[in-house]
C-alpha cells in the first residue's frame, strides 16, 4: 500500500501562482499521486486547532494570524515513502537554514521567514492520519491502508 501524507501550500504561496504552480509541478515530477485537493479558507480557530502543539511557542498568534489570512491549498499525497519526501522536497523550517543547506527545495527556494515558509507536510503516520482528517474528513484513511 502507498503511504498517504497530508501537504498545504500556505497563504504566502496560493496568493502567488508562479510558486503555487511551481510546487504543485515539484509534486507531479516526483511521482507523488495527488488522491485529494482542494482549495480552502481557515478561519483563526481552525488555524488554533490544527497548530495546538504549537500554542505555547513564541511565533503561535503570527502563525495562527497567517494561516487564517488568505486561501491553503491542501492535498492528500500518496507514495512508498510520502512522508518522508514531501518533507525532503520542502527543506528546514526555518528559511536561512533552507536557503544555505537546501537551496533548491521548496523552502530554500520560496520560503519568505520562519513562518511564511510555503508549504507544510505532516511530520509522522500519527500527525498525517490527524492532519489528512482535519483537511478531508469525508476522506477514509483506514480503508486506504485496508486495501492490499
Ligand atoms: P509547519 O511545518 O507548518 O509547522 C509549524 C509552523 O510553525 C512552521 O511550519 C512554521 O510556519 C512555523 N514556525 C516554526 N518554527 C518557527 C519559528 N522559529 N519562527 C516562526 N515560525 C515558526
Amino acid at each position: 500500500v502507498l503511504q498517504l501524507t497530508l501537504a498545504v501550500i500556505k497563504p504566502d504561496a496560493v496568493a502567488h501562482p508562479l510558486i503555487s504552480e511551481a510546487v504543485h509541478e515539484k509534486i507531479l515530477s516526483n511521482r507523488l499521486l495527488i488522491i485529494r485537493s482542494k482549495i480552502l479558507n481557515w478561519t483563526r480557530s481552525d488555524s488554533q486547532n490544527f497548530y495546538t502543539e504549537h500554542s505555547g511557542r513564541f511565533f503561535y498568534q503570527r502563525l495562527v494570524e497567517f494561516m487564517s489570512s488568505g486561501p491553503l491549498r491542501a492535498y492528500i499525497l500518496a507514495h512508498e515513502d510520502a512522508i518522508k519526501l514531501w518533507r525532503d522536497l520542502m527543506g528546514p523550517t526555518k528559511v536561512f537554514r533552507a536557503r544555505y543547506t537546501m537551496p533548491e527545495s521548496i523552502r530554500g527556494l520560496y520560503g519568505l521567514t520562519d513562518t511564511r515558509n510555503t508549504t507544510h507536510g505532516s511530520d509522522s503516520v500519527e500527525s498525517a492520519k490527524r492532519e489528512m482528517a482535519f483537511f478531508f474528513p469525508e476522506f477514509s484513511v483506514s480503508s486506504w491502508y485496508e486495501q492490499e
